[in-house]
């Protein structure tokens, strides 16, 4: 039995378009639009209408950094697939790319069934994943070919993080030259790790183990140094490469010298280095401990040539890097010893808000905040358009958005697992009322209708991006 259900009287905001219009869907899927109040519109006919008058009709967000049940420094990451992705609907999220992690010594095959493991039937939106490659060598580079045939077509590699995640230069080369010949987008924590740890030790030799020696010891000349290498071992390879947490002006302005010589490279940058920065880092009584991530938060300076990269496409993509630790018994492992401090702030609830406040603010038009957050990552990832947009064929993932609700974040309300928020008090324009996942509400008026494992696994296809 088909269902049917159209959407009536808002803005329908594309990367492209904002059209006033009413969406009708079909089975799960876009049928058509038709420009409200014409009799095209008046001809769209279904079981349920959902009035969006006065609100926008926008895509439901991609986030394509996440990491629910992440291991990391001898503790998990608090959201599972469960809770994490239900706290990603709550915030206009339907669809998450999270990492799969290859363990050293361990097979990518691995570490791919280990995560699937983790989300089949618990997810409340659609996911798919990345691999993190933790271990370059003749089985795993034959396995990447493999892993893009089925649908995982992008590859985590460190420059961070020796002795755990760490590839040396040799190893990125292979990995980027393999990528090269099947299609798969390189993603790069871009970070001198084996730099970085010579001034931990250090600076924990000089008694500095407060959180904020986190951010002076990972150094922006640092992201800025590895960022640049990473540009060239790509470019002497042949393969795209894409920046993941981009927070540095440094590492922006590395970018923008490649996109200038016409390279085939990408940058995201997170919420948190755009709304937050070492004064947080700083607070006292070890409560600089919850804006612990890699790369850090860095000076309030920084932050406008992030929005400048934003608005001039030398950064593409918003994405959370969600990896929530709980303040009280995870982030406290590195109570005297600021690197043991798990790496990671959660946001995956958050995104679509802060950006839209990214708009009332004026650093980024309507369109843009749709483009970097929901368009660009399905792109990017090779989703398109089947998530990402509003089109006839595309999956209905729609949020109805309010612009002129006003709220205030706080872990009070928030639905992530996590004990605390790093924006807690924060006053945001604009809020999620409605969403649906191919068609089916998961949040009807802020009242949560979802259900776990209605997200399913979605393939992807190679990278959509490239010039
Ligand atoms: O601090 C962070 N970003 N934790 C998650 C792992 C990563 O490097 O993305
Ligand atoms: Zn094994
Ligand atoms: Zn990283
Ligand atoms: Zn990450």
């Amino acid at each position: 039995m088909s269902s049917r259900t159209v959407i009536r009287g808002g803005l329908v905001i594309t990367a492209s378009d904002e059209i006033h219009a009413d969406v009708l869907i079909e089975d799960g899927r876009v049928a058509a639009l038709a420009a409200s109040g014409t009799p095209a519109a008046g001809a769209l006919s279904a079981e349920r209408v959902i009035d969006a008058s006065g609100k926008y009709v926008i895509p439901g967000g991609v986030d394509g950094h996440t990491h629910m049940e992440m291991p990391f420094g001898g503790t998990y990451a608090a959201d599972t697939f469960e809770t994490g992705t239900r706290a990603a609907a709550w915030g206009g999220t339907t669809t998450v790319v999270d990492f799969a992690v290859q363990s050293v010594g361990h097979s990518l095959r691995e570490g791919l069934d280990a995560w699937h493991a983790k989300a089949e039937g618990n997810c409340a939106v659609d996911y798919g994943f990345h691999m993190i490659v933790s271990d370059v060598n003749q089985d795993t580079l034959k396995e990447m070919d493999l892993l893009v045939e089925e649908g995982v077509t992008s590859f985590k590699q460190f420059m961070a993080y020796p002795g755990v995640f760490y590839s040396d230069d040799g190893q990125i080369l292979r990995a980027m030259q393999r990528a090269a010949e099947n299609g798969g987008l390189i993603m790069m924590h871009a970070e001198n790790g084996i730099a970085i740890d010579v001034l931990v030790e250090q600076a924990l030799a000089r008694g500095e183990t407060d959180p904020r020696y986190h951010g002076e010891v990972r150094k922006a000349l640092l992201e800025a140094e590895a960022t640049h290498r990473a540009i060239r071992l790509a470019q002497v390879a042949g393969a795209p490469l894409y920046v993941v947490h981009v927070s540095a002006q440094e590492a922006v302005a590395e970018l923008t010298r490649a996109r200038d010589e016409g390279l085939n490279v990408f940058g995201e940058t997170c919420p948190q280095y755009l709304f937050l920065s070492t004064d947080n880092l700083a607070e006292p009584d070890f409560e600089g401990a919850k804006y612990v991530c890699s790369t850090p938060l860095r000076p309030r300076e920084h932050q406008a040539a992030l929005w400048r990269g934003l608005r001039t496409n030398d950064l593409q993509v918003v994405s959370t890097d969600h990896c929530p630790f709980c303040f009280s018994g995870q982030k406290e492992l590195g109570r005297g010893d600021f690197s043991k401090i798990p790496n990671g702030m959660p946001g995956v609830e958050h995104r679509m808000d802060l950006l839209h406040q990214a708009v009332v603010d004026g650093h980024i038009s309507r369109r843009r905040w749709i483009e970097i957050a929901c368009a660009t990552p399905a792109r990017m990832f090779g989703l398109y358009p089947r998530k990402g947009t509003i089109a006839p064929g595309a999956d209905a993932d729609i949020v109805v958005y309010d612009p002129h609700a006003e709220q205030v974040v706080s872990a009070e309300t928030h639905h992530m697992n996590v004990d605390y928020s790093a924006y807690e008090g924060k006053r945001i324009t604009g809020r999620v009322e409605t969403v649906l996942s191919r068609g089916e509400a998961v949040l009807t008026d802020r009242e949560y209708t979802g259900r776990k494992g209605h997200g399913v696994y979605t393939p992807r296809s190679t990278c959509q991006y490239l010039s």
